[in-house]
């Protein structure tokens, strides 16, 4: 049976790292400050911009949640994205993903002021990734999982690494953390086209799942004792719980559990990791501005 990695528990000492460093700005008179931007009214979208307002509140990190219209123009985003970038108490911008339709989402994040881009989404940020340039930012949720994998204690130096998914959010930066220098990983990143993907995932002694499909790598995916990173975060109707639905992951954790080495659970792996480097990254770009 596989050994749990605790998301939770390893984001609280992630957030434990951020008080003392929240502590320091202010005694230098600077409050970090994060803007969270929602456009519509997609209910997961609601629920992760409301956990970050309330993790900033907690911190005492100052935090502005901008809820605009589901039928909000190009312009009305951009005009607040713009307001956000001249506003010395906001040091971090996020605009939730995705927005409504009519919404060109490449365009708004080119918007935003790299130096306050903690979702290191803008092409500066991505480059700088790419670079291994440390005087950027990197996207928080690959970024929480490297610091889970550093936590569970896995050697990534020489190890066959398989990313399935290749969004911009997740699986490419994922991809060049885990090849970069002092990761040094070999990489594999496996996507929808992928041909005869299971195989592919065998071959893994680390697998990071980012697809988006409830419960779809399955143990015949696994190498006995490999590390598996389930980064999915899946609604599925549940008529048996109150809310109408349970919370499930890209792995179908029971079998994928019973053959692998180490594994997150969903909740409790990625997902407060994502939060707390969010906040790291916020401290950040606070600390960049002083
Ligand atoms: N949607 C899902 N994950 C993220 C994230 O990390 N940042 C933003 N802005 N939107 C998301």
């Amino acid at each position: 049976m596989a050994e749990l990695i605790d998301g939770k528990k390893v984001a609280e000492e992630v957030l434990a790292e951020c008080v003392q460093e929240i502590a320091e700005l202010k005694e230098r008179g600077i409050v970090p400050g994060l803007a969270v931007v929602l456009v519509g009214e997609d209910p997961a979208s609601q629920v992760y911009v409301n956990s970050k307002a309330r993790k900033c509140g907690e911190l005492g990190i100052y935090s502005e949640k901008i809820v605009l219209a589901e039928d909000s123009t190009q312009e009305e985003v951009l005009a607040t994205v713009r307001r956000l970038n001249e506003d010395p108490a906001i040091h971090g911008i996020l605009v939730q993903s995705p927005p409504p339709p009519q919404i060109n989402e490449e365009e708004i994040v080119r918007a935003i002021d790299p130096a306050k881009d903690v979702d290191g989404f803008h092409p500066e940020n991505v480059a700088k990734l790419a670079l291994e340039d440390p005087s950027g930012f990197v996207p928080c949720t690959p970024a929480g999982c490297m610091r889970l994998i550093k936590a569970a204690g896995v050697e990534t130096s020489g190890a066959e690494a398989v990313v399935v998914g290749r969004s911009m959010i997740v699986g490419k930066p994922m991809a060049l953390l885990l090849m970069a220098r002092g990761s040094d990983a070999t990489v594999t990143v496996a996507h929808s086209r992928t041909r005869d993907l299971a195989a592919v995932c065998r071959r893994a002694d680390l697998l990071v799942a980012a697809v988006g499909i409830p419960e779809f790598i399955q143990a015949d995916f696994i190498k006995e004792g490999a590390t598996v990173i389930d980064v999915g975060i899946n609604r599925v109707e549940d008529a048996s719980t109150k809310r109408g639905y349970r919370l499930c992951g890209d792995v179908a954790y029971e079998e994928v559990a019973a053959k692998a080495g180490a594994i997150t659970p969903v909740p409790g792996g990625v997902g407060p990791m994502t939060i707390a480097m969010l906040m790291k990254n916020t401290i950040k770009a606070a600390r960049g501005a002083s």
